[in-house]
């Protein structure tokens, strides 16, 4: 049942258009995943909306987008050179690999039951050569993280912008991580978009600004429409936390496969800002003009996953509901999620006259409102496949519509339907949709 649940999105996806198997025609790559025309959609209105709640709603956050590669100091002074390690075990048989800490039982593959190698450290970090001589001195990594590109522009940020504590940088771009044990779809892959802030604040006041971050952030997640009961907050055990952090809170979300990671937000203290002025020979201090006075700033970092987010999302307004004797499923995105707004359907696909009025009314709307124009199929059948992409509105034109100049407006989530006029549609629609 819970799996089935799974199964149905993953299916949904790719009937849809949402997400694809990357390199399907090729037998795949394991675990990673193309997102489609609905997808792509789906993944920009949340990365539009978290850019707008985290940078443009707020005076004390500024958006950057930095480079995937960096030196390779940066690996070092952050720790994931010597820290980013998972310690992993090797089937001899079936040459699988796995987590040590997965391990129910340690010296025993899962698979195949045959005999496990001793534990051994494995770094997450992807390995590339930059130039075209592959060597030990022209080895870099890509990021495993976007925060560090943040930390290493702390100065270009006080010199260029002058912001007063508290202050945060934001960014979306993506991570890359050599994950033992990717899966459950898009939840763990190798390749993936993270949307993080750091968040520079007086030492003093760090436990606070964490704690509202906590409830910020989760406050979010409902407002884009996680039903409450799916989410919840669970704070690190000291031995949880990662090399860099004093507290971690993560929030989670009840996936078909349980309770899981959507975010983290973590006091980091002055760890980075520190690292790098040790490994860069540069301060990265920030000044007090009033107190005459020079200390490295504290850092809440906020970071969720956009994939996971999506996902959850997903999940979360997927429905089936019988109408009369079919089922019906629907996506019951938020209007800032749904990837398409409103689909202009026309009744009759072989009478020209609706359909070229269809067409014009589709591309009045398109002005304003992402709208999609269908004929491909009885109007059923066209309904159907709308309410599986989430779309909120659709419009039919029918014969009536050629006398009275009226169309059929249909709601996503309570099937009703009202007729309105053509000239009033875009005025209604926006109504709607504001
Ligand atoms: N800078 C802090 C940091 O990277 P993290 O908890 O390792 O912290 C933050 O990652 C978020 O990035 C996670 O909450 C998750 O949403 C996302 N994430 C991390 N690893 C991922 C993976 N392998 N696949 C998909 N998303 C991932």
């Amino acid at each position: 049942m819970i799996d089935s649940l799974m199964d149905k999105i993953v299916s949904l996806c790719k009937r849809r258009g949402f997400i694809f198997q990357g390199s399907e025609i090729y037998g795949g790559l394991a675990n990673t995943w193309d997102y489609g025309p609905y997808g792509v959609e789906l993944k920009n209105n949340l990365k539009k909306a978290w850019w707008k709640a985290c940078v443009y709603e707020r005076n004390d956050i500024f958006g950057m987008d930095t480079a995937i590669l960096m030196n390779p100091k940066v690996w070092q002074a952050s720790g994931h050179a010597e820290n980013f390690f998972d310690l992993k075990s090797d089937c001899k048989i079936c040459k699988k690999r796995f987590k040590t800490l997965d391990l129910k039982n340690k010296g025993i593959c899962p698979e195949c039951a045959g005999e496990l190698t001793e534990s051994r450290p494995f770094n997450l970090m992807f390995k590339t050569h930059q130039g075209p001589v592959e060597d030990a001195s022209n080895t870099i990594y890509m990021r495993p993280e976007t925060a560090q590109g943040i930390f290493v522009n702390f100065l270009n940020i006080l010199d260029s912008k002058h912001p007063k504590l508290p202050f945060g940088l934001a960014q979306i771009g993506k991570s890359s991580r050599n994950e033992i044990t990717p899966g459950n779809f898009t939840f763990r892959t190798r390749e993936f978009e993270q949307m993080e802030i750091e968040y520079f604040c007086r030492p003093l006041d760090s436990d606070k600004i964490y704690a509202s971050w906590v409830e910020e952030r989760f406050n979010w997640y409902l407002n884009l429409g996680v039903k409450k009961e799916n989410l919840r907050k669970r704070e690190h055990a000291k031995d949880e936390l990662a090399h860099y952090a004093k507290a971690c809170t993560d929030l989670e979300y009840n996936f078909p496969f349980g309770w899981s990671e959507l975010e983290g937000i973590a006091n980091r203290a002055d760890f980075d800002l520190k690292q790098h002025t040790k490994f860069s020979g540069k301060e990265l201090v920030y000044f007090d003009d009033q107190k005459k006075e020079k200390f490295y700033p504290y850092i809440i970092e906020p970071s969720g996953g956009v994939d996971r987010t999506v996902l959850a999302v997903l999940v979360d307004a997927y429905y089936e509901e019988m109408v009369k004797e079919d089922m019906r499923v629907v996506l019951k995105l938020n209007k800032e999620l749904a990837p398409t707004k409103v689909a202009v359907l026309p009744l009759l696909r072989n009478r020209p006259e609706i359909v070229e009025l269809a067409k014009k009314i589709a591309q009045d709307l398109k002005k304003s409102i992402i709208t999609a124009y269908d004929d491909t199929g009885a109007i059923g059948k066209l309904y159907r496949r709308q309410d599986e992409v989430g779309t909120l509105y659709c419009v039919t034109v029918d014969v009536q519509t050629l006398e009275d100049k009226q169309v059929t407006v249909r709601s996503r989530d309570t099937m009703a339907q009202e007729r309105i006029s053509v000239d009033k549609l875009k005025e209604y629609l926006t109504k709607q949709l504001d």
